[in-house]
């Protein structure tokens, strides 16, 4: 197929060139990759691309969520109805208010709710103002239900099941249900700010590609050098590509891609180490500073680039079929999905009140600017840190971050993102 695609273009340009000499022909594109059958770029296969075996970093919390759903695999308890309650409930409102403010356990309440007047600061609005739920005339039965796993009146529910998925025991929840048949008074908010449907949304206004500004600008000079560094075998990245900002100027935009000889999707983290173990034999691990560093760089040579990875063969259609699925997974102890947060899934976030979702963030422009720099960490994440992360915050263990599911997730996020520019390093808080 590609052969005579090739001598097609051959022919064409042969004919054009005797007609109209061979300035034509030398501005056709016969020389281009793209005309020529592929050369199999140069990979180590058989090895791991990260740490082995993945340990989470120790700044991290530590815990093992073994016991719930992962992107990789299904552990989390099935659904089953709430256990009935003897009586009335009977709890201890003070500790109610305690624990449902507490964000060591789970997040807290207020992170989607307003409790009434002694709501921390900065609560969320994801679920309904509580202020006054203890005039909706719930049953106890109802208030218990919907704590221990609201599943029970919701099956789409993005509230953590806070009993199934035991963030808080059966007592614990009588104490908050205790505490929420206080509330009784309208929330008053001391200003916008307190307000979240006042609050104004941030904007990030910082220059990313200002090296005064973003730290991870110095990833370009660290880069450089580790681009002409001789590895074991006796070549640099430079020995090979000598003019990277000629040969790399869109590279990284069609970047990540389903890579047949591995079976899986790569990205540009995942290329470098295998691409450094074969040509100039570098062990440059994924999330390592090197590895993070040569991605800026090669990213950053592509920036202006409209994202263009291949949304259309066999594979990849495939691939990013799988990475949708996994977005709609709920996993972790915390039992959400990606879509959950990251908006788009209106659809199926049922309850009434996200008829209108406020979410966290949606899924617009968030990989374009891959590696990014954190402010608040003073690091640079690649996007599998990121997505590591997000699994983490919500108690599900992470995976190694050359886990084929990651990849999947990149290249489904890439194609929603299709011919946003690439703009790295970006500047995230
Ligand atoms: C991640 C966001 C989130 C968190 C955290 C959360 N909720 Fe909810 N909650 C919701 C949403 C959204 C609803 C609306 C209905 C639905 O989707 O199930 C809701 C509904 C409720 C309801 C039902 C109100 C009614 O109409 O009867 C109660 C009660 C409730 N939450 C209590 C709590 C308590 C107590 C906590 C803390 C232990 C909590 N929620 C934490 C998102 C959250
Ligand atoms: C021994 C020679 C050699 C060395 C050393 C080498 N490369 Fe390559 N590289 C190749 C060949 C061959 C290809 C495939 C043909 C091409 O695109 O030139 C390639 C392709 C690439 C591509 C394009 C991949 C694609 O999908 O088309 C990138 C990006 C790249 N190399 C980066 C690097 C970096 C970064 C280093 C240093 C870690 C490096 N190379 C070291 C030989 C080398
Ligand atoms: C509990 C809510 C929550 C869940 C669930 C969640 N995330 Fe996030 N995610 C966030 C928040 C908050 C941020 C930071 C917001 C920001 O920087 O724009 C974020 C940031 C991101 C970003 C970077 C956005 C950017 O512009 O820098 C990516 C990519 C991402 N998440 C992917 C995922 C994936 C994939 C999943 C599922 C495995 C997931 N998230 C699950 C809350 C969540």
């Amino acid at each position: 197929m590609e052969n005579s695609a090739f001598a097609r273009v051959k022919a064409a340009c042969f004919s054009l060139s005797t007609l109209l000499g061979a300035m034509t022909c030398a501005a056709f594109p016969l020389d281009s990759d793209a005309q020529q059958p592929q050369k199999a770029v140069p990979m180590e296969l058989a090895q791991p691309a990260a740490a082995t075996p993945w340990s989470r970093y120790s700044d991290w919390p530590a815990t093992d969520w073994k016991d719930y759903n992962t992107l990789a695999n299904l552990a989390s308890p099935a659904y089953a109805p709430p256990p009935k309650l003897a009586g009335p409930i009977a709890g201890d409102p003070k500790n109610g208010e305690k624990l449902a403010f507490d964000r060591g356990r789970g997040g807290s309440c207020v992170a989607c709710h307003v409790m009434g007047k002694t709501t921390p600061a900065l609560p969320g609005n994801i679920g309904p103002d509580l202020s006054t739920v203890g005039t909706w005339g719930r049953s106890d039965q109802k208030l218990f239900d919907y704590v221990y796993d609201p599943r029970s009146v919701n099956p789409n529910s993005m509230m953590p099941p806070w009993g199934a998925h035991k963030l808080f025991s059966v007592q614990e929840i009588h104490d908050i249900v205790a505490f929420m048949k206080t509330l009784k008074a309208p929330h008053v908010f001391k200003d916008e700010l307190e307000n979240p449907a006042t609050r104004p949304v941030p904007v990030e206004t910082r220059d990313n590609l200002d090296p005064f500004e973003n730290d991870g600008m110095a990833a370009i000079d660290r880069a450089k050098l580790v681009y002409s560094r001789v590895g074991s075998q006796g070549k640099s990245c430079a020995s090979c590509h000598a003019a990277p900002e000629k040969s790399f100027r869109t590279w990284a935009a069609t970047m990540p891609r389903y890579e047949a000889r591995l079976k899986k999707v790569i990205g540009v983290e995942e290329f470098i180490t295998r691409h450094a173990r074969s040509t100039t034999g570098d062990n440059l691990l994924m999330q390592s500073m090197d590895n993070i560093d040569l991605s800026i760089y090669l990213r950053h040579l592509a920036n202006g680039t409209p994202i263009k990875v291949d949304t259309t063969s066999k594979d990849a259609v495939a691939a990013i079929k799988r990475g949708n699925a996994l977005m709609t997974r709920k996993i972790g102890q915390l039992n959400f999905a990606c879509l959950d947060c990251h908006g788009l899934a209106n659809k199926w976030v049922r309850g009434q009140w996200l008829a209108q979702p406020k979410r966290q963030a949606v899924f617009n422009k968030e990989i374009a600017h891959f590696p990014t720099f954190r402010t608040s960490s003073s690091e640079i994440w690649d996007f599998s840190k990121r997505v590591q992360w997000c699994n983490v915050a919500i108690r599900a263990n992470e995976l190694p971050p050359d886990a084929v599911e990651y990849g999947d997730i990149e290249l489904a996020l890439a194609a929603l993102t299709q011919g946003q520019k690439v703009n790295v390093p970006g500047i995230r808080n």
